[in-house]
């Protein structure tokens, strides 16, 4: 079976100027409108103009034809205040009425390419001439995925077409290109070029008729808050000066009076534990369970909302057995602590922890590994804190909501580094501004990772925040433009 991913959207914005800094759409430089319209034709009309997805909020601002309620463009970014909240819907978080709509921090323009040939197009002689700068692709980086069962996504690619930022289209696998092909399974998002189709190895979805599932045991979720984030999460009536702890385990072919067996006597411990001699116990503990019926339906119960305008940054860590079982209980207390710290604590904060690893996980051969980070292999626990206020609003811009909570960040980054030097984060669901992200990201790869990145990428065209490469670049929000570093 081969997936045939033969829709990408390549953001063109800024070439290289003579020197510092990438071109920019009011440099002399930018490429005229009749550059734009023969790159236009030579890719079958595929280029389109930027229309922030939430234009149609702003009377006579930018034309679009989506209706407010209704955001789906290439363009929409999880987070808009990486993209310097530059169109954001009425009366989300950031939204100020006097900024208006503008293109701002988004791209420019956007290749809606549906062959191969029109992104090799793009991105070869062409565009080299028009734009040679940044291209951003959208697309997931297949990393991770039900490490459980089978080991993680990026175990289980056995080959990968991708067209390079000179045009080339390769074809990367364990017999060609096999540097490439490393660095793309698990070496960081976006950064070596466009991939156009992957060749998985397939794995029948997990349903309760699935025998195979026997041995999978145990996954999960975890949530701690505190405050309103409490009353929030936990459906609280009111506010609570305690941490409320919902865990939630999943499991496939099993049933509830399973489940409930495993978990109840770890419980009926905790009550115990936490009840003094005189009797009234300082936790309260509820617990249920329930079936669903396919796979389906579970991702659809674990997966959150898709309301526009979050504002977040966080900072998390895998950890595994060693980190778990081998810490003293005094040093993982004072862990835990400055892991729930919030700057503001009526608003609270929540840690989401992740169960990872298993049996899958455990058993790919090194082979099979890619560039992942190889503290996926030993995990056990995905684990991300929270805690920043990150107001653009009250700070003035994003940029400087953003350095502030980088700042006020320093704090668990150094607890990290303490409790867990040797593991690392999962760098999709990370804090961007860790200052030890080489290590942390991508490990003992990073180094090999930066040399196919400067094999393929001969014009470092592809840029990501944090990723590899990326401390030779400075990407300002303020501003909008992507310069070397000096
Ligand atoms: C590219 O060409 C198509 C077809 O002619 C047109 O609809 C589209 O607006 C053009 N894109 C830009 C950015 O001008
Ligand atoms: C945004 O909030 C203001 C003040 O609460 C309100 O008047 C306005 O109708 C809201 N706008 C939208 C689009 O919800
Ligand atoms: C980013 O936003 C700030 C205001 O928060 C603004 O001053 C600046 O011009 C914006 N930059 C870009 C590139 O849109
Ligand atoms: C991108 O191209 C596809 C396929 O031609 C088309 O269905 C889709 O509407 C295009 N998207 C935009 C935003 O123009
Ligand atoms: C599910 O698990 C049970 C053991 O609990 C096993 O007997 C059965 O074969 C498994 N598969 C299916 C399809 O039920
Ligand atoms: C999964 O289960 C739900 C609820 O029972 C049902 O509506 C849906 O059709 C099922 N989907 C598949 C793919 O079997
Ligand atoms: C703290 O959070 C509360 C509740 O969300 C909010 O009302 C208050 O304005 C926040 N304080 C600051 C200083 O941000
Ligand atoms: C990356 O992180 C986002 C935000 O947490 C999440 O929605 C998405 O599923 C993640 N992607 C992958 C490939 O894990």
């Amino acid at each position: 079976m081969l997936p045939l991913i033969f829709w990408s959207a390549l953001c063109l914005t800024t070439p290289v100027v003579a020197g510092r800094c990438k071109n920019a759409p009011l440099d002399v430089t930018w490429p005229s409108e009749t550059d734009w319209s023969s790159l236009n034709a030579s890719i079958g009309g595929h280029l389109l103009r930027i229309v922030p997805v939430a234009a149609s909020c702003w009377p006579n601002s930018i034309e679009s034809h989506i209706s407010c309620n209704t955001f789906y463009q290439p363009d929409s970014i999880d987070y808009p205040i990486y993209a310097n909240n530059s169109c954001l819907p009425p009366n989300v978080t950031g939204y100020v009425h006097d900024r208006g709509c503008t293109t701002g921090g988004l791209p420019a323009y956007i290749v809606n390419a549906t062959t191969e040939i029109q992104i090799a197009t793009a991105m070869s002689g062409v565009m080299r001439a028009l734009v040679e700068g940044r291209v951003v692709t959208t697309g997931q980086d297949p990393s991770v995925g039900l490490g459980l069962t089978y080991g993680l996504d990026a175990s289980h690619v056995l080959q990968i077409r991708v067209v390079t930022t000179q045009g080339e289209t390769l074809v990367a696998n364990d017999a060609q290109h096999q540097d490439l092909f490393w660095a793309l399974r698990g070496g960081g998002p976006g950064l070596y070029g466009v991939v156009t189709d992957y060749v998985l190895r397939h794995h029948p979805a997990p349903s309760n008729a699935l025998p195979d599932l026997v041995d999978a045991g145990l996954a999960g979720a975890c949530m701690m808050s505190t405050g309103e984030a409490a009353v929030r999460f936990a459906s609280l009536s009111e506010a609570t000066t305690g941490v409320v702890i919902s865990q939630v385990f999943w499991s496939f072919n099993s049933t509830s009076f399973a489940m409930e067996a495993l978990v109840r006597p770890v419980l009926t411990r905790i009550g115990r534990e936490s009840t003094p001699n005189s009797g009234s116990s300082a936790v309260t503990i509820t617990f249920s369970t329930s079936n669903l019926a396919n796979y389906t339906s579970f991702i659809s119960v674990i997966s959150g909302s898709s309301a526009a305008g979050s504002q977040s940054v966080i900072s998390s860590r895998l950890l595994g057995r060693r980190e778990l079982l081998d810490t003293v209980h005094t040093d993982m207390t004072s862990y835990l602590k400055t892991a729930l710290q919030v700057q503001n604590a009526t608003a609270g904060t929540f840690a989401t922890i992740g169960l990872q690893g298993g049996p899958g996980v455990q058993q790919t051969p090194p082979g099979d590994w890619g560039a992942l980070l190889p503290a996926w292999h030993t995990a056990c626990l995905h684990f991300i804190a929270n805690g920043a206020t990150v107001d653009s609003v009250t700070a003035g811009s994003s940029k400087r909501a953003l350095q502030d909570a980088a700042r006020w960040y320093e704090a668990k980054e150094h607890m990290w580094q303490l409790w867990a030097p040797e593991a690392g984060a999962y760098m999709n669901e990370t804090n961007p501004f860790d200052p030890e992200f080489k290590r942390d990201f991508y490990g003992a790869n990073y180094d090999r990772l930066v040399q196919v990145k400067a094999k393929y990428d001969l014009t470092e065209s592809l840029f990501v925040l944090a990723g590899v490469g990326s401390d030779r670049w400075d990407y300002d929000l303020d501003s909008g433009r992507l310069c070397r570093v000096s």
